[in-house]
């Protein structure tokens, strides 16, 4: 997408894109399959703010580990989501595991904390709790209504998660639900963390995605699933680029045939 070819591309679904009503592209997919990396790269095409949910519930994760409090006290969990100050900024550049949003916990950047792995392994547990879930879907809804209508610093807003199709933003112009192998996402996550520096056993990371899966996918509470209206893309066989052309292909797609109403609100 860099050569001049690529960026009158660009320029061409960039101004496509700005037909989607509301201008929410939703994302959602269990860990590994591409989320992060695809969303991105589509809101870089596009101009539009990256917004990466499952930061939010690592924030909590993150800030409940590090004042001693167990994460399986729900109550002491959730006054911590209810009171937190969550900003997820544009990061300046690129951070080392290709996520690009600066995540800042009550001022603290915890961009890089929040994705180690004692995080990981009790991030599923904190994102079960009604209380949390009801606080941080408050902020994110307010975030993707915001930048759909078209009235904030970017033209429009692409939000990756596990209910974002389903739940936070269930009028999104296009949903997109991302899927690959089980094999195939922990060697992208064991990549992830040995690029963070962490060299873990691949058994080690499929055991704990395989969990992760479980617990994401069987809670009560807006459990991982695929919108009915959703596109699913199994990107198993796929590099980033191939599912990044899939998706602006939906993108432009979708453009041409929007009716909404165009306000975006619910
Ligand atoms: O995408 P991730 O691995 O950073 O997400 C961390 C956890 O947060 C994941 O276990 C599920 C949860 N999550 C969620 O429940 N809803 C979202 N919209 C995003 C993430």
């Amino acid at each position: 997408m860099n050569g001049p070819e690529g960026s009158a591309a660009s320029a061409m679904i960039r101004a496509r894109a700005l037909g989607l009503r509301p201008r929410v592209i939703a994302i959602d997919g269990p860990a590994g399959s591409g989320k992060s990396t695809v969303g991105l790269a589509v809101a870089q095409v596009l101009d539009f703010l990256f917004f990466d949910t499952g930061a939010m519930y690592r924030a909590v994760t993150w800030a409940a580990l590090q004042r001693g409090v167990e994460v399986a006290d729900e109550k002491r969990v959730s006054e911590i989501a209810e009171v937190m100050e969550i900003d997820i900024l544009p990061a300046r550049g690129t951070n080392v595991d290709g996520r690009s949003n600066l995540v800042l916990a009550d001022g603290v950047d915890v961009t890089d904390a929040i994705r180690r792995p004692e995080v990981d392994q009790q991030v599923s547990a904190v994102s079960a709790y009604g209380r949390v879930r009801e606080a941080l879907s408050r902020q994110q809804r307010r975030v993707g209504e915001r930048y759909g209508t078209g009235r904030a610093e970017k033209p429009g807003i692409v939000m990756v998660g596990r209910d974002i199709g389903t739940v936070i933003m269930p009028h999104a112009a296009l949903k997109v639900y991302l899927d690959a192998g089980v094999e195939e996402r922990a060697r992208r996550r064991r990549r992830q963390l040995l690029a963070l520096g962490k060299a873990v056993d691949l058994a080690q990371v499929l055991a704990d995605i395989l969990r992760r899966d479980k617990l994401d996918s069987g809670r009560a509470l807006s459990p991982l699933r695929v919108a009915e209206d959703a596109v699913v893309l199994d990107t198993s066989h796929m590099d980033a680029a191939a599912a990044v052309a899939q998706v602006l292909a939906l993108v432009e797609q979708m453009a041409g045939t929007a009716t909404g109403d165009g306000d975006g609100q619910r």
